[in-house]
């Protein structure tokens, strides 16, 4: 089964071609940082009319380079929500009119999933559920209980900031250009992380809930103090990351006590981080469990995995093209139209 995917949820105009769900035949993503970058975040108008100038050519290029033609496809995947209206809303009306020109299935995909189903793309081995996906990006941080493709809970979420949002927050505070994370991954990797020791907060013991923003703000009253004013800013970086990466680890080791899940699965754009990636491996050894990590490409947005979730779930995605409108507050739990 060949779908198309379509992701404008936010700042990138991705499109793919994904068969059965794992084999990615083009990945494209328009990357818009530079129309972005001198406001030091996304501005959302900017991103929508991106969209509409980008889109069209973005599917003939995800569909030329699998060397298909559009009616070779099986269907078409979009992305219906959460994320940016005015975003969402190119990539939904552009498939609805794919979907109903073509007489092709539209399937109506969660982005949050299609996080969870990045891990499936390109790999041979299947992902034995249950298992336990921590999902870390720019919107949201979340651990979810994945019973099925479409069986997922969240069990535990972030009470302020989305883990990526205070790599981004504290990359600004160091004078790091936007995006953020991997700008501050990078300068992590020359510092010390035992430098400074940043609060590791863990709102409410009995919950599986996270915090950051306790976090960003030590940073920036250390960065203000005398001894942060001559503090390396590597060392800050570093010591940042540790305490972000040791709450994150708390979290999935707590939730694997009730020894429930047969993985772990790490997505979503904070994903691409090494730091964490290798605390995850590390933890994943230690514990005989295995953890299942995409490579950066699919862990920030892209289109194919909304074609490999809309494929795990195309039996309750499957939507009317003349009715779909995007929902920019797309609740997790909702998987059917
Ligand atoms: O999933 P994503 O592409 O978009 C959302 O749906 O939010 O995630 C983007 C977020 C940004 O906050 C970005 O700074 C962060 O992921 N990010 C990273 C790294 N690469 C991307 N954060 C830390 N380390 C990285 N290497
Ligand atoms: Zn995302």
């Amino acid at each position: 089964m060949l779908l198309l995917g379509i992701e404008t949820s936010c700042d990138d105009t991705a499109t793919a071609i994904v068969r059965d769900g794992r084999t990615v035949l083009s990945s494209v993503s328009t990357n818009q940082d530079e129309f972005h970058a001198k406001y030091g975040g996304i501005v959302p108008e900017i991103a929508s009319r991106q969209h509409v100038a980008l889109l069209s050519a973005a599917v003939d290029d995800a569909v030329g380079r699998a060397n298909l033609t559009l009616d070779a496809i099986d269907g078409i995947a979009v992305t219906r929500g959460p994320g940016l209206i005015g975003s969402l809303v190119v990539g939904v009306a552009a498939a609805k009119a794919l979907a109903f020109a073509l007489e092709k299935p539209l399937y109506a995909v969660n982005h949050l999933h299609g996080h969870i189903f990045a891990a499936f793309l390109d790999r041979d081995e299947p992902i034995p559920f249950p298992f336990l996906a921590l999902l870390v990006s720019g919107g949201h941080s979340q651990l979810v209980d994945v019973r099925s493709p479409i069986d997922l809970h969240v069990i535990g979420r972030t009470r302020d900031d989305a883990a990526g949002e205070a790599y981004d927050k504290t990359a600004r505070l160091l004078g790091l250009g936007y995006p953020g994370g991997p700008q501050l991954d990078r300068l992590a990797r020359e510092g010390n992380p035992k430098a400074h020791a940043f609060p590791r907060h863990r709102p409410d013991p009995g919950t599986l809930d996270l915090s950051f923003s306790g976090l960003k703000t030590s940073v920036r009253y250390f960065l203000e103090s005398d001894e942060g004013k001559l503090a390396k800013r590597e060392d800050v970086a570093a010591s940042f990351q540790a305490a972000v990466v040791d709450v994150l680890l708390a979290r999935v080791s707590r939730a694997f006590e009730g020894g429930k899940y047969n993985a772990v699965v790490l997505s979503g754009g904070v994903a691409a981080n090494s730091a964490l990636q290798g605390a995850i491996r590390e933890w994943s050894q230690r514990n005989s469990i295995p953890a299942f990590i995409p490579p950066p490409k699919y862990c920030t947005d892209n289109a194919a995995m909304i074609a490999a979730a809309a494929y795990f779930q195309r039996d309750v995605v499957d939507v009317d093209p003349l009715t779909l409108s995007a929902d920019p507050n797309l609740p997790f739990e909702i998987i059917a139209a």
